[in-house]
C-alpha cells in the first residue's frame, strides 16, 4: 500500500511519546522521515539504535531529527542511571520498530535480550508496531514466518512488508512500508474513534473438512492466511469481529473472537449464530460436497480392489445463504472468487448467482502460487465495475479491504444523512 501523501495530516500527536527502535537494514533511512513526520504532528520521539541500525544511520542524524539523546548501549551506565531500559518503555505511549530486521523479530519471538533494543522490548508494557524489512527469501523463510505469526498472535501490529524491488537487486515481498504508511498507522492507533468502531463483522476462513469415515475427509486447499488477515485488519479498524474458521495451522488473530469448526454445516450454523452483523466476508474455501452418510468405521479396501463409491450431497452455500434477502441480511456481504480463467466475467456472474455485494476475485491459474503464499493479486468487483488492486501481501490486501469497507460505510452514512436533511 504505497502512498505518496499521508491522508491524516490534521491529526495531532501532541502529548504522545513514541519509542522508535531502528534495527539493521538498508531501509533504516526511512526511519528518519518517520521521525520528522511524528515531530511535525507534535509527537515526541525517543530512539533506540541497534548495532545493526548504526551501520545504516548515524546517532547524530537520529538525535538531530528527534531532538533527543539517542540510546544505543545496554551497558551504558550513564543511560541506565539517567533513564534505563525499563523507563524507556514505561515513558512511551507506543513502541514502533522500523525497520524490524529478521534478527530482531526472531529475538522478540523467542524472548532474547542481548542488547538494548531486545531487552527494552522484553520489558515492554506498551503496544508495539513493527515494520519488517528484509530480503524476500528471508521473509519467506518458514523460521521468519513462524516468528511473525507468534508476534501477531501476541497482538503486535504489523505493517507491510510490501512487494517490490530490493536493495539487493532482487524483488519480492520484503520492502519496508513507506514512512507515510507507518505514520498513518500510528495516527490510527491513537485515534479514539476508529473508522469501524461500533460495527460487527463476520469472517469465514480456511477450508472445511467433510468426513467420509473417522479417518478420511474431503476438503479444499486453503491456508486461511487471507481470511485471518482480513479478520485482524477489521479488528484493527475497530470492528468487533467473529472469525469462523475451518482447520488451519495459524494462530487465532489477536483481538478477534475465533470459532473453530470442521464442516460446512458447522460453519454455516456458527456464521448464522453471529447475526446480526453489518459486514460478512466469506473467505473460506468451503467444500462443495459432503458425504451422504459418514461411515462409523474406517472404510476397508475391497478384496477385488474396487474403490468405494463416494456418495456425496451438496453442501449449503454459506455466502448465498447470508446474501439472501431477510431481516438479518448484513448490509455488506463480500465473497471471494478463485478462478483459473475469465476471472472478471466469472466474478461478475458470481455477484448475481450468490446475491452478494462485492466479490474479491483472484487468479489462481497463473504462475504465481496463491495457496499458502503470503501474496495475492486481487480485483474488487462490484455491481458498478472493478478495481485492480495490484499484487500485494495478503496483510496489505486485508488492510486495504478494511479501509475500503470503512470508506463505504462512511459514504453510506453521509448519503443517508443528506437524504434525511432533504426530507426534513
Ligand atoms: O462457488 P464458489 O466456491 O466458487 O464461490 C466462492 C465463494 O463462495 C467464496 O466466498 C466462498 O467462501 C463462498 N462459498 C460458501 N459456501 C459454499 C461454497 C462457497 O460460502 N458452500
Amino acid at each position: 500500500m504505497k502512498k505518496t501523501k499521508s491522508s491524516n495530516n490534521n491529526q495531532s500527536l501532541a502529548n504522545k511519546t513514541i519509542l522508535l527502535i531502528i534495527s539493521g537494514g538498508v531501509s533504516a533511512y526511512k526511519a528518519l522521515e518517520l521521525i520528522r513526520l511524528i515531530r511535525k504532528a507534535g509527537g515526541r520521539v525517543r530512539c533506540i539504535l541497534s548495532k545493526g541500525g548504526e551501520q545504516f544511520v548515524t546517532p547524530l542524524s537520529v538525535s538531530s531529527l528527534s531532538g533527543e539523546q539517542v540510546y544505543t548501549d545496554l551497558w551504558s551506565l550513564k543511560d541506565e542511571t539517567e533513564i534505563g531500559h525499563i523507563r524507556l518503555s514505561r515513558e512511551a505511549d507506543l513502541i514502533v520498530i522500523t525497520p524490524a530486521s529478521a534478527n530482531l523479530i526472531a529475538k522478540m519471538a523467542h524472548g532474547l535480550a542481548d542488547d538494548l533494543a531486545s531487552t527494552t522490548l522484553l520489558a515492554a508494557d506498551k503496544p508495539i508496531i513493527i515494520a519488517p524489512a528484509m530480503n524476500h527469501m528471508m521473509w519467506g523463510n518458514p523460521a521468519t514466518q513462524e516468528n511473525v505469526q507468534k508476534l501477531q498472535s501476541r497482538g503486535i501490529i504489523q505493517i507491510g512488508p510490501a512487494m517490490g524491488e530490493m536493495a539487493c537487486n532482487e524483488s519480492g515481498i520484503g520492502r519496508m512500508a513507506e514512512p507515510e504508511d507507518i505514520f498513518d498507522n500510528i495516527l490510527a492507533f491513537f485515534r479514539e474513534e476508529k473508522p469501524l468502531s461500533g460495527y460487527k463483522a463476520l469472517v469465514t476462513s480456511g477450508p472445511t473438512y467433510e468426513p467420509l469415515d473417522p479417518v478420511r475427509f474431503i476438503g479444499n486447499r486453503s491456508s486461511g492466511k487471507q481470511g485471518h488477515a482480513i479478520a485482524a485488519a477489521l479488528a484493527e479498524q475497530g470492528a468487533t469481529v467473529t472469525l469462523v474458521t475451518g482447520p488451519v495451522a495459524l494462530p487465532d488473530p489477536a483481538g478477534v473472537h475465533t470459532i473453530h469448526v470442521e464442516t460446512a454445516a458447522e460453519m454455516l450454523e456458527a456464521a448464522q449464530n453471529t447475526l446480526p452483523v453489518e459486514i460478512a466476508i466469506c473467505a473460506a474455501a468451503v467444500s462443495d460436497w459432503t458425504a451422504k452418510t459418514i461411515s462409523a468405521h474406517k472404510i476397508k479396501k475391497q478384496e477385488d480392489n474396487t474403490p468405494p463409491a463416494l456418495n456425496l450431497k451438496e453442501n449449503p452455500d454459506i455466502l448465498a445463504t447470508l446474501s439472501r434477502p431477510s431481516a438479518q441480511r448484513p448490509p455488506l456481504v463480500i465473497g471471494f472468487a478463485a478462478e483459473t480463467e475469465d476471472l472478471l466475467d466469472n466474478a461478475k456472474n458470481k455477484l448475481t448467482t450468490k446475491g452478494c455485494d462485492w466479490i474479491i476475485a483472484n487468479d489462481v491459474g497463473g504462475n504465481e502460487k496463491v495457496f499458502g503464499s503470503d501474496k495475492n493479486h486481487v480485483y474488487l468487483v462490484t455491481k458498478s465495475g472493478h478495481e485492480d488492486w495490484q499484487p500485494a501481501s495478503k496483510n496489505d490486501i486485508a488492510r486495504k479491504l478494511a479501509l475500503h469497507i470503512a470508506g463505504h460505510f462512511e459514504e453510506r452514512h453521509y448519503k443517508t444523512t443528506q437524504k434525511n436533511i432533504a426530507a426534513e
